[in-house]
C-alpha cells in the first residue's frame, strides 16, 4: 500500500473508492488509484501471508484523529473478513470433494497452517507454544481435511483467549500406530449445559460471528477418517480438544463416497 502512495494519502484513496462514481471518477489518475487499492484489497482476500489485512490494520491505528477513516477502514477489514470466512469455507468445500489419501507428517501441517494463521498471532498476541513429536509416525490420510480440522480448532481456541491468551498444540504418537493431537487454551471455557451442543451443526454462541459450523465439519471429517475427537473444558479456565488419527482410514471405500 505504501509503494503506490505518490501524491494522494492513504486515507485519500479510501474515502475516494466509497464516494458517489460521479464524483469519485474524475481523472485517470484517480481511476487508477482506485484500481489499485481494490488490487490491493483483493490480494488480501485471496492472499492472506501477503500480510495486507495487517498493513490495513496497522494503517488503521495511524489514522485515530480521523473518525470517518477509521470507519472506513473498519468496514474495509470486516468485508475483508467475511470474505475471508467464504475463502475458508470453499477451500474446505472443494478439499471434501477431492479427497486425496497419501502420506503426512502432522507436523507440518500443524506448522502449515499455523502459517495461515500467523496475523491472527501476531496482531491478538497469542502465545502458541508447540509441542511436537520429534518422532512423529507418518499416517495416511488426507492432507487438506486435516488442514481443515485444525483451522477449525484454532480459529475456535484464538477466539476464546483474550489479548496475550495462550495455546498450546501438541502432537504424540499412540500406541496402536495414531497421531493423537491436543489443542489447549487458556480461555473462557465451555459451561456444562452448552458444551453438549457444540458438535451440532449451527450450533454457535458467537451470534452474527460464528457460522456454528466449524465443530460440526471436523467431527465428520475426523469420523471420516477414521478418528475421534474429545473435549475437556472448565468454565474461565480454558478447553483442550483431543483428536486422534489411525494411521491408515481402515475403509477407503467409505471415504470415496
Ligand atoms: N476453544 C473453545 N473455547 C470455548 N468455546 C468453544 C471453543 N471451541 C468451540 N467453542 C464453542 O463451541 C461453539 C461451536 O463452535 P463451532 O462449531 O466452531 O462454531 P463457531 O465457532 O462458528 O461458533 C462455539 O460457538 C463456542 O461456544
Ligand atoms: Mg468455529
Amino acid at each position: 500500500v505504501i509503494i503506490v502512495s505518490s501524491t494522494f494519502s492513504i486515507a485519500d484513496y479510501v474515502l475516494f473508492i466509497v464516494q458517489p462514481r460521479s464524483v469519485a471518477l474524475k481523472s485517470w489518475h484517480a481511476l487508477k488509484t482506485e484500481m489499485i487499492i481494490i488490487f490491493l484489497i483483493s490480494l488480501a482476500i485471496i492472499n492472506e501471508k501477503a500480510g495486507l489485512m495487517g498493513d490495513l490494520i496497522e494503517l488503521s491505528k495511524d489514522f485515530d484523529r480521523k473518525s470517518k477513516f477509521i470507519e472506513l477502514t473498519s468496514s474495509i477489514l470486516n468485508s475483508v473478513s467475511r470474505c475471508r470466512k467464504i475463502t475458508h469455507r470453499l477451500l474446505g468445500f472443494s478439499k471434501r470433494i477431492d479427497i486425496k489419501i497419501e502420506p503426512i507428517n502432522i507436523n507440518h501441517v500443524i506448522n502449515e497452517v499455523l502459517d495461515f494463521l500467523e496475523k491472527d498471532v501476531l496482531y491478538r498476541k497469542i502465545d502458541v507454544t508447540l509441542i511436537l513429536s520429534g518422532s512423529l509416525v507418518t499416517i495416511e490420510s488426507d492432507h487438506g481435511q486435516i488442514q481443515q480440522i485444525l483451522l477449525n480448532l484454532l480459529t475456535n481456541a484464538f477466539a476464546a483467549v483474550e489479548e496475550f491468551g495462550a495455546v498450546e498444540i501438541e502432537s504424540k504418537n499412540m500406541d496402536n500406530g495414531g497421531v493423537r493431537v491436543k489443542i489447549s487454551d487458556n480461555g473462557c471455557g465451555i459451561p456444562p449445559d452448552v458444551i453438549k451442543n457444540i458438535f451440532d451443526p449451527f450450533f454457535s454462541t458467537k451470534k452474527e460471528k460464528g457460522t456454528g459450523l466449524g465443530l460440526s465439519i471436523t467431527y465428520g471429517i475426523i469420523k471420516k477418517l477414521g478418528g475421534k475427537i474429545s473435549v475437556d473444558s472448565k468454565l474461565g479456565e480454558g478447553s483442550v480438544f483431543t483428536f486422534e488419527l489411525p494411521e491408515k482410514p481402515n475403509d477407503l471405500e467409505a471415504i470415496d463416497g
